[in-house]
């Protein structure tokens, strides 16, 4: 079931391909889709994309995003930089289910050196039905929160 409208996408060279058919496969889906770039497979810096795809969830423009790169790694690193951003890095179900239901991630990062096209859509399907389980996790997740306002304590 779909928990999510709004989702934004990006990438950098090293996934242009899988982000185009990505876009494409979402929109089909009926998500609405932005395209936070790139815009071709010529080399550029992924800090770039995780930032503007961040941005468009901190604005309230986008719910939920997808970047991908050649690992995920360097997305993950750039967009956790964001406040309120929950990426995760994923190349198997079981991470991309439990990081929504127990970190209600609200970034996947995906690398399109590491997995194929299609275990990047299902991954990206898993990762937009699952919901947050709340609870326990919802303390966990605030701490998390606190730690990023310098308010945490033990
Ligand atoms: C680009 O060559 C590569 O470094 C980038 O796509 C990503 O894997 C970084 O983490």
């Amino acid at each position: 079931m779909k928990i999510f409208n709004k989702v934004a996408v990006g990438c950098d060279h090293a996934a242009y391909e899988q982000k185009q058919k990505l876009l494409a496969h979402l929109r089909e889906q009926g998500y609405e889709v932005k395209d936070c770039g790139c815009d071709s497979s010529e080399s550029c810096h992924y800090p770039i994309f995780a930032h503007r795809l961040c941005t468009s969830i901190q604005n309230g423009e986008s719910e939920v995003g997808i970047l991908i790169c050649g690992t995920g790694i360097g997305m993950s690193i750039a967009a956790n930089k964001h406040k309120g951003i929950r990426a995760a890095a994923c190349s198997e179900a079981f991470s991309a289910e439990l990081t929504r239901q127990h970190n209600d991630a609200n970034v996947l990062c995906l690398g399109a050196r590491v997995i194929d096209y299609d275990k990047i859509q299902s991954l990206t399907e898993l990762f937009l039905t699952t919901e947050f389980m709340g609870g326990k996790h919802a303390t966990r997740v605030g701490m998390i929160a606190d730690i990023e306002n310098g308010t945490f304590s033990e």
